[in-house]
């Protein structure tokens, strides 16, 4: 439910060649959908859904031809910046993955100032909003209540699989296993951008790992 294979729109893969090999990967590993979710930053990644679905439409077409089982959907990650807060306020319709959740993200510099309103803003559009990797941003670690508080308010947290196999380092390892011990993580994504993430995730089976996220009911197919 997050990640970055569609060609060109982000710095995800940079070729639908690319895409079409790691989508191949992941359905060997035992997935069969997968939900991509291009970036949409102000001054950065400008995509919405004209430059999406078609983006999405050549990946399912390529996968078609060369007979890979995979129901591939998209959606986006929204930076909640000052363009994102824009489409709320214009009442825009978002991408949603299954419907309902919108896929967010903070800056990782500091957290924006009125996360709380743009957060309730989400839920009184009709829309269930997630926090991507709320384990990246290293100006919350200190700060463990906010992880608590976004749980309680309904900000379903998801954290990277990347981060609990320690890719972002042991600090973001630590906090990644912690929300996930204290019951505050409602998904786990892969947010695969190349072919280096996925050797990360197949590599050095984790079971220990593997059987704590089973406990936690949070599916994966790799660790
Ligand atoms: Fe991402």
């Amino acid at each position: 439910m997050h990640s970055h294979l569609l060609a060109e729109l982000d710095d995800g893969v940079t070729s639908v060649d690319e895409a079409v090999g790691l989508v191949k990967q992941l359905a060997a590993a035992g997935y069969t959908k997968l939900v991509t979710t291009p970036h949409i930053i102000s001054g950065l990644y400008h995509n919405h859904a004209d430059t999406i679905f078609p983006a999405l439409d050549k990946l399912n077409l390529r996968l078609q031809q060369e007979g890979v089982k995979m129901e591939v959907e998209a959606a986006a990650e929204y930076m909640l910046d000052d363009y994102f807060e824009g489409l709320l306020a214009d009442g825009e319709p978002l991408l949603k993955i299954s419907n309902k959740y919108i896929l967010t993200e903070f800056s990782f510099v500091s957290k924006p100032f009125n996360y709380r309103e743009m957060f309730f803003n989400l839920k009184m559009a009709g829309y269930e909003p997630i926090l991507a990797h709320p384990e990246r941003f290293r100006y919350l670690h200190d700060d463990f209540d906010v992880y608590r508080e976004l749980h309680e308010t309904g900000v379903l947290l998801q954290v990277n699989l990347l981060s609990l196999k320690g890719h972002y380092g042991s600090s973001i390892q630590r906090v990644a296993l912690q929300l996930l011990k204290e019951k505050l993580v409602t998904f786990v994504g892969t947010d695969i951008h190349h072919q280096r993430h996925l050797d990360v995730l197949a590599g050095n089976r984790d079971t220990a790992l593997a059987t704590l996220l089973a406990e936690s009911g949070l599916q994966n197919h790799l660790l």
